[in-house]
């Protein structure tokens, strides 16, 4: 817990931002890539950065200094590389707070300022994502199998859904898409549906997809899902190569995704396709202090 009750910059909070603030803060998260080498922001910020969501922004004038953006129960929070160790991330931390006393914080790649910052204000690890990339000398040729496999068209949207709560019932967020949720995703403008791949057996029924998308010339592994029935049969990795194949001809030269760190048959799956850890990206929640 901290003493901060009278943060020193009072953020501009808004639930819908103009065109000219979604710049400041897409510009800021640059920054910061070039900077740490990882984007500070998630999907779902991206998403809610032009829809509606909790944006809080500490400003300079014109400058952007820092950003923070909350969403069911979690916090992302981003400073600019030369305003740090200023107190800006407390004051954001802060106001998040005030909104949710029990908000967590996401990290990722963990790099050693999220470290600190957390240390700082007795938060700890409580869920570890992996990241893994492998890069595609020559695209893979199609291994041979019995599945139907095409593209995602509308009507396999209801089958979609049901097959991705069945496959991530583990999985607090994944799990829990609903239709509403895939089809803000759908519409998204990354969205290409060749790049969302459905497998069907030969009685029709969906058992697997693969999502990928383009994310600045690097493909990634959105979600891989088979249904439950059917693991084991080597579809996962069918699907894998329908994706490669996808991004291949996209004229993709590195693949990444991103996996629960302890989802061992995942991660197996993925080394022996070809991927190797590159990062982690943690959420951290403040520790119960029992008062
Ligand atoms: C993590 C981050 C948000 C911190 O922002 P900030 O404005 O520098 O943080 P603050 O100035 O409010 O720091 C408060 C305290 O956290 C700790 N802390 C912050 N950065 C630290 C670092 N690089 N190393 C060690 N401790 C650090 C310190 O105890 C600091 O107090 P002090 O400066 O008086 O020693 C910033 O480094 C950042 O934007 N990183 C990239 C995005 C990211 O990783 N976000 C995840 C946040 S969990």
């Amino acid at each position: 817990m901290w003493d901060t009750v009278s943060p020193l910059v009072e953020p501009k909070k808004a639930r819908h931002l103009c065109v000219l603030d979604q710049t400041k803060v897409l510009i800021l998260a640059e920054e910061i890539l070039d900077h740490d080498g990882v984007y500070p922001l998630n999907d779902q910020a991206l998403i809610d950065l032009e829809g509606s969501g909790v944006h809080l922004l500490i400003e300079r004038g014109n400058q952007l200094l820092g950003y923070a953006h909350y969403h069911d129960s979690v916090a992302q929070i981003m400073v600019a590389p030369l305003e740090r160790r200023h107190g800006i991330a407390t004051d954001l931390l802060t106001h998040i707070h005030l909104i949710d006393p029990h908000a967590d914080l996401w990290a990722f790649g963990n790099l050693d300022g999220a470290q600190g910052f957390c240390a700082h204000y007795g938060f700890s690890p409580v869920r570890e994502l992996l990241v893994m990339t492998r890069h595609m000398d020559e695209i893979p040729q199609p291994v041979p199998h019995d599945l139907v496999v095409s593209s995602f068209q509308p009507e396999d949207l209801e089958d979609l859904v049901l097959l991705n709560s069945r496959a991530f019932q583990f999985h607090p967020e994944q799990g829990a898409l609903t239709i509403d949720d895939f089809k803000t995703r759908i519409s998204t403008q990354w969205f290409d549906a060749t790049g969302l791949i459905v497998a069907r057996d030969s009685q029709e029924t969906m058992v697997g997809f693969i999502w990928t998308k383009i994310d600045q010339d690097i493909g990634e592994i959105y979600v891989v899902a088979v249904d439950p029935d059917y693991h084991g049969l080597g579809i996962g990795r069918v699907l894998l190569n329908e994706g490669f194949i996808h991004l291949g001809n996209m004229g993709v030269a590195t693949v990444r995704l991103w996996v629960e760190s302890d989802n061992t048959s995942a991660i197996v799956l993925y080394q022996r396709s070809g991927f190797t850890a590159a990062r982690h990206d943690v959420r951290y929640r403040m520790k119960e202090t029992g008062t």
